[in-house]
């Protein structure tokens, strides 16, 4: 029973199959072939549009790589205080951005939103050269909190960045779980909504390690090959990374891996939400589950073999209405969650 993350499981034999294929013969190096034109290629078919389109091998290289592109040393970046960068990616996003500072918006409804930002930024330094200087706003999509941000959400934070002439990232680690869940285009929940980099992880929804980092706006990426090379992220064999891409977009494989990834998490969260000892700290929009649960029961289920974590939501009402006995648990499942872990999961959370 793995409901730790969605990266405890490995690759689809499609992607796995497509690495094997691009591994024969040869081609040039450093993304100059025809698999990484392809896979560029079907990125911009997805999104319905010209984007810019560079390959890394992980999240952290992908949001922090992007991040360095939209703030300079002395400027600020602004997320969710729950952000996966700003918690869950050490000091990365500093190290790539030469020193940027991240800021946290605490937000009890669980996702930035544009009333929260006006408001940060209406009360944030204008001190200049004093105070560091707000230049972007990460989120992610699906969120650290298992939430969905719907178009409406992100055209409204992206009035608020115009305003304050902010630049939008998202981190896209669940994103294919969000186009699932929502069964709303890539193109009208990014760049139509005002997104201007995402990081499509495509690791998390059944590639081995495969991350591109998507340029809506051509002007941001001016920068972006020389700081992949500059910190080591290019690839000589460029052409595994796009293998991976390409298995994972055509035939819609991505989105059928995420929705297999949503419905069992849809079907465990309504079973947990039945259970009288359990409550659903945040709705199950996509592939994670946060549940508040007795410690006698999360005990009972790691004794049995489930893996998950106890997650920390500080600040959040979920964790603050937490009573000594209860824990908050996150539970995440992926295009590999067997239908079986997740009924033995919802027989061994049961009362006794
Ligand atoms: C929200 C989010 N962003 C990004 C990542 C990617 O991080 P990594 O550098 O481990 O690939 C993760 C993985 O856990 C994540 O949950």
């Amino acid at each position: 029973m793995f409901f730790g993350s969605d990266n405890q499981t490995g690759a689809s034999d499609k992607v796995l199959a497509n690495i094997a294929t691009a591994n024969n013969g040869h081609t040039h190096g450093y993304g100059d072939d025809d698999w990484t034109k392809r896979a560029h290629r079907l990125i911009n078919e997805t999104f319905e549009c010209d984007a810019r389109v560079f390959f890394v091998a992980s999240g952290t290289a992908a949001n922090s790589l992007a991040l360095s592109c939209l703030v300079r040393p002395w400027e600020t970046i602004l997320s969710h205080h729950e952000a996966h960068v700003i918690i869950d990616e050490s000091t990365a996003p500093e190290f790539f951005t030469g020193g940027a500072r991240q800021i946290s918006i605490t937000n009890t409804a669980g996702k930035i939103d544009a009333k929260h930002l006006q408001r940060f930024l209406n009360q944030a330094g204008t001190d200049v050269p004093h105070n560091a200087k707000p230049a972007a706003v990460t989120l992610a999509q699906v969120n650290e909190l298992g939430l969905v941000y719907q178009p409406d959400d992100l055209s409204r934070l992206k009035e608020v960045s115009q305003q304050h002439k902010l630049s939008i990232h998202m981190d896209g680690a669940r994103f294919a779980n969000a186009v699932s869940a929502t069964q709303i285009s890539p193109a009208k929940l990014t760049w139509q909504s005002g997104i201007d980099v995402l990081s499509l992880g495509a690791t998390k929804c059944g590639c081995l390690a495969a991350e591109a980092v998507v340029f809506f706006d051509h002007a941001l990426a001016e920068d972006f090959e020389h700081r992949r090379k500059r910190s080591g992220h290019l690839l000589s064999k460029g052409r595994l990374l796009a293998s991976q891409f390409i298995a994972w977009l055509e035939d819609d494989h991505w989105l059928k891996l995420a929705a297999h990834a949503n419905s069992q998490a849809t079907r465990l969260a309504g079973a947990l939400e039945k259970n009288p000892e359990i409550r659903l700290a945040w709705p199950c929009e996509a592939n994670e589950i946060f549940a508040i649960m007795p410690k006698h029961t999360e005990q009972r289920l790691k004794k049995s073999g489930a893996e998950f974590y106890r997650w920390y939501s500080h600040g959040l009402p979920a964790h603050e209405s937490l009573n000594d006995t209860e824990v908050l648990v996150r539970l995440v499942t992926s295009f590999n969650t067997q239908a079986e872990e997740v009924n033995e999961f919802i027989e061994v959370a049961a009362p006794r």
